[in-house]
């Protein structure tokens, strides 16, 4: 199954004209990269290994978001779901469970990115975006960092941060934020 991609509103609801799905290159414009690889499978391991290796992602580590296993669970979801952005890439590779990574798309709308066991998205450092759980209510991910990890949200309104008008000035110099990414 590819990656469900569709448009949202502001609170996450569905808008009028229902689901239609959009085509991946929604995620290629505004810089969001995207791998499908199969935990089950050892061929994954490798390819998770040289995607590390090429990126240059050294720290590694889990995060597992369900009622049970998070501390200040309500607490945290409210938080991820809040619209942010870090300074540095937000690497996600979901192991299990599932959950939507919203982002906003070069008119700022909201772009719904449904990711499932498997999928492993990037989304580039200055992009806001928000975070929330699917009807499974809990999802297992793998989170990457080049060096020392720093987790710190940004919440919007962030444009006199340099990171985020670096962004900004990619997206619309239309030079192809994918490329400009590697
Ligand atoms: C986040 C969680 C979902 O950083 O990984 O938003
Ligand atoms: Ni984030």
């Amino acid at each position: 199954m590819v990656l469900q991609v569709w448009m949202v509103g502001e609170n996450g609801e569905d808008l009028e004209n229902a689901k239609e799905f959009l085509p991946l290159s929604k995620l290629e414009e505004i810089g969001v990269l995207y791998w499908h690889l199969d935990p089950k499978k050892s061929e994954a391991e490798e390819e998770l290994m040289k995607i590390r290796k090429d990126r240059g992602y050294s720290y590694m580590d889990l995060l597992e978001i369900c009622p049970d296993k998070l501390e200040n669970y309500e607490e945290k979801l409210k938080n991820f779901f809040r619209e942010h952005m870090h300074a540095d890439e937000e690497i996600r590779y979901c192991l299990e469970g599932g959950g939507y990574f919203d982002v906003r798309d070069k008119d700022d709308k909201w772009i719904r990115i449904w990711i499932k066991e498997g999928d492993m998205i990037i989304l580039p450092a200055g992009i806001y975006h928000r975070f929330t759980l699917d009807g499974a209510n809990r999802v297992k991910l793998m989170r990457l960092f080049i060096g020392e990890p720093v987790w710190t949200a940004h919440n919007r309104p962030q444009e006199d941060h340099p990171v985020r008008q670096e962004y900004v000035k990619n997206l619309t110099d239309n030079t192809g934020l994918a490329l400009a990414a590697h």
